[in-house]
């Protein structure tokens, strides 16, 4: 599938069609690989992985993924680079884009993915800003399509940080027919822009109160109160104990509702050790499939 856009740094690139045919291709290459099926469809292409934060998931996925489409991954540190002694983002992008096929970052400042995008002429993924986190939500879509076998008209309830996870979640559900309720503390709200931008697609209610949330709801969806770019341990106080998601809060949801975490958690802070580590969570199916659906981006933003 050929998307429209070079990049993808927040998921409002994507049409509806797109992100929904990108949740499918994942689904396929997951199934085929289940069956020994690996295509080499990115064989001697590379991708130049950069990263100012740390990272699990994203690098690993992103590594084996490529490895398994045939082709290669380079790994980065920024502070190896001479980005840390002044070097331009712009030099930078042009410079590596002699040498790559795409370049994914997980940066700070989501206005560096936009230089850096601007002047590479090779597509630019972002793999985790300050402000957004499109691959997660890839991935959570695709876990919530496999569990629930649709998309369009589910609701999902966010509890805890209006933060950069939420921002994509609101824009995938936008694009995918999803309503949203967010159940934060005052001043944790998500950013008023991607409120607005996405309340022009589909149901976004914001709340304090996470058991309005909960209600009805198929999904339950929370994150660590400090990310890494906020991490500062006396933002806890501002959640505990109403905002974590606890077996009594998730009782409040449809009986048969899904839990989701991006990973890493803090168990006993925003969600329980009964919840993520019970029947009803689907994380580690969620962590899996980041590796799936960035092999379908990958292949869709290079190969077409
Ligand atoms: N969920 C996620 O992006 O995990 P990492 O920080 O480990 O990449
Ligand atoms: N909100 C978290 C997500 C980590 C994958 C952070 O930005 O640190």
């Amino acid at each position: 599938m050929k998307l429209k856009t070079k990049n993808l740094l927040t998921l409002a690139e994507l049409s509806p069609k797109e992100f929904l045919g990108l949740i499918d291709s994942s689904i396929k290459i997951k199934k085929e690989l289940k069956k020994g099926i690996s295509k080499p469809l990115l064989k001697n292409k590379t991708l130049i992985m950069i990263f100012q934060k740390p990272s699990t998931r994203t690098r690993v996925s992103f590594e084996v993924g490529m490895y398994q489409l045939g082709g290669y991954a380079l790994n980065l540190s920024s502070n190896d680079m001479q980005l840390s002694r002044g070097e331009s983002i712009e030099d930078t992008a042009k410079t590596l884009s002699g040498y790559t096929d795409c370049i994914m970052a997980r940066v700070y400042d989501h206005k560096l993915l936009e230089t850096l995008s601007e002047h590479a002429t090779v597509p630019v993924i972002n793999g985790l800003s300050d402000s957004f986190h499109p691959c997660q939500i890839l991935a959570d879509f695709m876990t919530i399509k496999e569990k629930k076998g649709k998309l369009k008209g589910l609701k999902i309830a966010w509890v805890g940080d209006g933060n950069n996870v939420c921002h994509s979640m609101m824009y995938g559900s936008a694009l995918s027919g999803i309503s949203m309720s967010i159940a934060t503390p005052k001043g944790f709200e998500p950013d008023k822009n991607v409120v607005k931008e996405t309340k022009k697609l589909t149901k976004i209610e914001l709340t304090s109160d996470p058991t309005i949330a909960v209600k009805n709801a198929d999904v339950i969806v929370t994150d660590t109160y400090s990310s890494i770019h906020n991490n500062d341990p006396k933002r806890i106080k501002k959640f505990l104990p109403k905002y974590q998601v606890n077996s009594k809060l998730m009782n409040g949801a449809k009986k048969n509702a899904i839990f989701m975490h991006c990973l890493p958690a803090k168990r006993e802070q925003e969600v329980t050790s009964s919840v993520i580590d019970g029947p009803q969570s689907v994380v580690w199916n969620e962590a899996e499939n980041r590796l799936h659906s960035q092999k379908a981006l990958l292949v869709a933003l290079i190969h077409g």
